[in-house]
């Protein structure tokens, strides 16, 4: 199966399973922008937990915050946004298209798709301009005196606006760290490829503040932690690489690149999902300026004053959340049946259900055991329960979202209190004491 198959077979998956939906579908969709069902919704927050977990809860050096979406104009003139984050963009009079004047090799002319833009003979193209990705807004009751606000297009500039707060109340030594989840917006001109590249996003990012001439080997140290986290996740190591940025891509503020690529495959391929960047001193000194107030460290048991370098790790979580289902799709062949399967192969600790619950008739007390145990396991785990269709047909439905363990309650489980729990990817069927099937399924999910 080729990827670009995988990619449609995805997009047609997640909406029908309930993970990912256009947004305002009734209205024929936002450009770009996508809503995440139940089981998106679970599979993203099994992302983030981890995230969450790895940077913040493990870790005694970085702490976390929840900076605003809106923050002061001046913050994107100091961090280079207002003047610098732009792309050139190309606009078509006659189809009234809009490219990447950069990039217009990787563009298909809409009017005739097998030339790039420019070289149909009925296309017109304007003159490349300089296009703001930033999303403008106002705040303030009336637009014309109200002043312009933006909505943030990376998380970073919120931590390190607070870097003093949260380093004084938290007292905290340098070298530490700040963390967030949040939303970003970029207003995109070629977004696409489904949750990859999209207009409205969420981002995990990281900086943490060290001395100057420690950085880069604090650079070496988050980039190996962060690939590590990729393949703890669960992502093969076959799809996971680094690229280095070369001088003509690294960002106005970055003295050193490195990115964390997977392999979409396809047409697709090696993308970056996870950037880790020595941003050096550039964002404190910028906010110093355009402020006036001091962002220095004073690091009392050496008696200096300076302003901390920064090591950011920026990762997507949608980005990754794409990732985890390309990495984890699969069509395969069942023994002894016509029909094959699609199986959510997802590491078990992130699978948005973690055990479906089956009784195998719907008499002899099966269904109120079976209810009994779903009750049991809830609280720790998020679980299913399914009567309808044969047990085969129960299991396919399991298997297509990445549900680990399916339990089934049988004729000999009213009368010894055993269920069988069977395994989505090995399918081995174990039978265990109902009574101890919480510590069972906990010991499988750890990791
Ligand atoms: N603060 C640094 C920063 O924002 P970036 O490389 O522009 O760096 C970091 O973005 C990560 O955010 C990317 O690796 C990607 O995972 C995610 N990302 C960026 N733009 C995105 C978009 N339009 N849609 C989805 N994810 C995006």
């Amino acid at each position: 199966m080729s990827q670009p198959d995988v990619m449609d077979k995805l997009v047609s998956l997640c909406k029908r399973r309930g993970f990912i939906f256009q947004s305002s579908e009734i209205y024929g969709g936002t450009g770009s922008v996508w809503d995440y069902g139940p089981l998106g919704v679970e599979l993203k927050k099994n992302i983030k937990d981890r995230w969450w977990h790895a940077m913040v809860r493990s870790r005694d050096d970085i702490e976390g915050l929840d900076a605003a979406i809106l923050m002061h104009p001046r913050t994107w003139e100091a961090s280079g946004h207002v003047a610098g984050f732009v792309d050139p963009l190309v606009d078509c009079k006659v189809c009234k298209g809009r490219f990447r004047a950069d990039k217009l090799e990787d563009a298909r002319c809409p009017q005739k798709p097998s030339k790039q833009p420019g070289q149909h003979e009925a296309c017109q193209l304007t003159e490349a301009r300089q296009f703001n990705l930033m999303f403008k807004t106002h705040m303030g009751a009336l637009e014309e005196s109200a002043s312009i606000v933006y909505l943030r297009p990376e998380t970073a500039q919120g931590i390190f606006v607070n870097f003093l707060n949260v380093q004084q109340s938290m007292r905290q030594k340098v070298p530490f760290g700040i963390a967030q989840i949040g939303k970003a917006f970029r207003n995109e001109i070629t977004p696409g490829n489904f949750i990859f590249r999209t207009r409205e996003f969420e981002q995990m990012e990281m900086q943490f503040f060290v001395e100057p001439g420690t950085d880069m080997e604090w650079f070496e140290t988050w980039k190996a932690l962060r690939m590590q986290w990729h393949l703890d996740l669960g992502l093969s190591p076959d799809r996971l690489q680094f690229h280095q940025h070369g001088a003509s891509e690294l960002a106005h503020y970055a003295r050193a690149a490195f990115d964390v690529t997977f392999d979409f495959g396809g047409t697709l391929g090696f993308q970056e999902i996870e950037g880790v960047h020595n941003r050096s001193d550039f964002d404190l000194t910028q906010h110093q300026q355009f402020s006036s107030k001091k962002l220095e460290y004073f690091d009392q048991v050496n008696n200096k004053r300076y302003v901390p370098y920064v090591i950011e790790t920026s990762v997507g979580a949608d980005r990754v959340t794409l990732a985890a289902l390309v990495n984890a799709y699969r069509e395969e062949a069942v023994e002894g049946e016509a029909e094959g399967r699609v199986v959510l192969g997802l590491k078990p600790a992130i699978a948005p259900i973690k055990a479906a619950i089956f009784p195998l008739t719907k008499k002899d007390g099966q269904p109120e055991m079976a209810n009994r145990i779903l009750e049991d396991l809830r609280g720790a785990f998020t679980v299913d329960y399914d009567e309808t269709g044969s047990i085969g047909k129960r299991y396919r439905r399991q298997d297509e979202v990445g549900t680990p363990f399916c339990v089934t309650v049988d004729g000999q489980s009213t009368t010894d209190n055993t269920v069988t729990v069977r395994d989505r990817d090995s399918l081995a069927q174990d039978r265990i004491d109902a009574g101890q099937l919480k510590g069972y399924l906990a010991a499988k999910l750890v990791g």
